[in-house]
């Protein structure tokens, strides 16, 4: 308990900075502590400091343009890197030198980390308020360091999107990727067609993949307002909001509400009910073009992001070879195939969208066929698609799904899915390493295209806020600090100890994290043949594990685990974390070795 306590005093920050002193002595944030910004531009970011720390705290920290007393400083130094700062903590002061407000407000965020976990908290904690004295030295990795929330399948609300915002701030998370519109929901409101949400937002019940339906309607959208408050929210933290309007697929929420934009508006339409990938898409008609154009110039005065995701992905061509207009009109455009109305779509939209100084994202099958250069290339079907583009001097963001899809579930207690069998646990979440696909080679000659990385939350699985909380955290952290921290500064063994004071800080917030941290989690090649071998690992640090094969809850006299086993088709092995007291951990873990079925993933 001793080593316990000693660990959450110490400095310990998500992501892992640069470089970090630590110095003898604290210094005690109290009521009469000053804030002081010398520089204009570090003004908005003293004042959201002071709003934030009021919650937990209770103080009005006032506010100087100079003082002599106890103070948090903000002062520029031009020659900090973007993003970048330095933070020095002594007994009487705290000063955050940095070059641009993102960095002022990243030291802040590291100074927070500093204080006790319940600095995050949102209702007052009566507490000490201890940081440890240091000086930290910081700056990221990456530019792209993000966050992808779908808000179609289901929706959440604005104070969830909020709240996730928070999360993303807390760990120096700047790219908000926000899918706005999906087959079985549209979630953004449109003055000029405003039965894409009187319609196109709402489904008559769930069905899952292939299930019965629940027979709950279910739907929901932002209102114009509501998006503004989330871009500015987001803007005081230093996030982008990238929203994603998809096309030409996932569009049959939209095409319910205006059958003309589908090839067959003839047919009855309604929004998708079933989850998976639909042939009605948009069809490629001036009509269609017209209304997603009048849709962007919407979306266009709502985000001032300079990135603009348009999807792409899973676009099925049947309707198109169907149809005797989208054969007329790819022969008269020239191209291969009815198929290339795939890019004769993207390229249109990132003409429009460049045309408006954005930069247009799209999903990895933007590079099918023939690719609109100008795009950036999100790849998550693996890195095959990332090295295409790069190969092709594309910029790209890489978010493969066997990684950074945190729909996929953390461990197989307490967190299954029906139809989800592959899961990502937070230890491959963290250990994630393009390179070892990409290649070495490319990667030094080319690395430069790789904006960053994200990881993704779909919702198909995750019906309310508390599952999204429990499948994004603590993993968010994961991708956070392989966004930001330089590859020596990164190793999971280290991770898994600052994750204890992580807890803290998720718990301050009420946040429903997953406890797979606590939890034996079998760790095997899920393709691999009979006998295989499986290794059992417990993120939490201290305790040893113990396991039974005779189908027996394991107890603190049972063998400890080897480092890897070997199971046949039908063992069964249970094992559970004991302190060396005895004292369980979390809960035990039962596996019967079958063969697996395969996800839809
Ligand atoms: C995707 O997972 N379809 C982008």
């Amino acid at each position: 308990m001793k080593l316990l306590l000693s660990l959450l005093l110490a400095v310990s920050i998500i992501p892992q900075p640069k470089a970090v002193e630590e110095k003898k002595g604290a210094f005690l944030l109290d009521g009469k502590t000053a804030v002081v910004a010398r520089h204009s531009e570090f003004a908005e970011t003293a004042a959201d400091f002071r709003a934030d720390v009021a919650l937990s705290t209770g103080f009005d920290l006032p506010e100087h343009k100079s003082w002599c007393g106890k103070a948090i400083i903000l002062k520029h130094k031009s020659s900090i890197p973007e993003e970048g700062y330095i933070l020095k903590v002594t007994r009487r002061k705290v000063v955050v030198k940095a070059s641009d407000a993102a960095g002022a407000f990243y030291g802040l965020q590291t100074f927070r980390q500093l204080l006790p976990g319940a600095i995050y908290a949102k209702e007052p904690v009566d507490t000490l308020w201890e940081a440890p004295c240091c000086r930290i030295e910081d700056s990221p990795r990456v530019s792209w360091r993000g966050m992808q929330l779908d808000c179609c399948r289901y929706f959440y609300p604005k104070e969830a999107v909020l709240d996730f915002l928070d999360m993303m701030a807390m760990h120096k998370q700047n790219r908000f990727h926000w899918h706005l519109t999906e087959d079985q929901g549209w979630r953004i409101e449109i003055k000029k067609y405003p039965l894409l949400t009187e319609v196109g937002a709402w489904r008559d019940e769930t069905c899952g993949y292939d299930g019965p339906g629940d027979g709950i309607r279910h739907g929901g959208f932002y209102t114009q307002d509501e998006i503004r408050e989330v871009v500015e929210y987001a803007r005081h933290r230093h996030i982008t909001v990238v929203p994603e309007i998809e096309l030409p697929g996932h569009s049959s929420a939209a095409i319910a509400a205006y059958p003309f934009l589908s090839c067959t508006p003839n047919q009855p339409k309604k929004v998708n009910t079933y989850w998976g990938i639909k042939d009605d898409v948009y069809c490629p008609s001036p009509e269609t073009f017209k209304f997603l154009e009048d849709v962007f110039d919407e979306v266009l005065e709502l985000f001032p992001s300079p990135w603009y995701h348009i999807g792409g992905d899973e676009c099925p061509k049947t309707a198109w070879r169907k149809s005797d207009y989208c054969k007329r009109l790819a022969s008269e455009l020239g191209l291969e195939s009815v198929d290339d109305l795939q890019y004769y779509f993207v390229k249109h939209f990132d003409a429009y969208l460049r045309e408006r100084g954005k930069t247009v994202i799209g999903w990895d099958e933007i590079l099918d066929g023939s690719a609109v250069e100008s795009t950036v290339v999100m790849s998550y079907r693996g890195h095959n698609p990332a090295i295409k583009a790069m190969n092709r001097d594309m910029k790209v963001i890489l978010c493969p799904n066997r990684f950074c899809y945190y729909d996929y579930h953390q461990n197989e207690i307490a967190d299954t899915f029906k139809n989800h069998h592959l899961f990502i646990t937070l230890r491959k979440a963290y250990n994630y390493n393009p390179t070892g696909f990409i290649g070495d080679s490319l990667m030094q000659a080319k690395g430069d295209l790789i904006l960053g990385y994200q990881a993704c939350v779909w919702g198909e699985y995750i019906p309310d806020v508390p599952q999204l909380e429990h499948q994004t955290y603590p993993r968010e952290a994961a991708i956070a600090e392989f966004c930001w921290s330089a590859d020596d500064r990164r190793n999971f063994d280290d991770f898994r100890m600052r994750l204890l004071k992580e807890f803290d800080r998720l718990d301050a917030r009420h946040i429903n994290y997953s406890r797979a941290y606590w939890n034996v989690i079998v760790n095997m090649n899920l393709e691999s043949d009979y006998p295989r071998e499986v290794e059992l690992t417990l993120d939490y640090p201290f305790a040893e594990i113990r396991y039974t094969t005779d189908g027996t809850e394991p107890t603190a006299a049972s063998p400890v685990a080897p480092a890897t086993l070997t199971v046949n088709e039908g063992d069964c092995i249970r094992a559970q974390g004991f302190m060396a007291d005895g004292t369980p951990v979390g809960v035990p873990m039962t596996r019967i070795f079958q063969k697996q079925p395969y996800s839809k993933h």
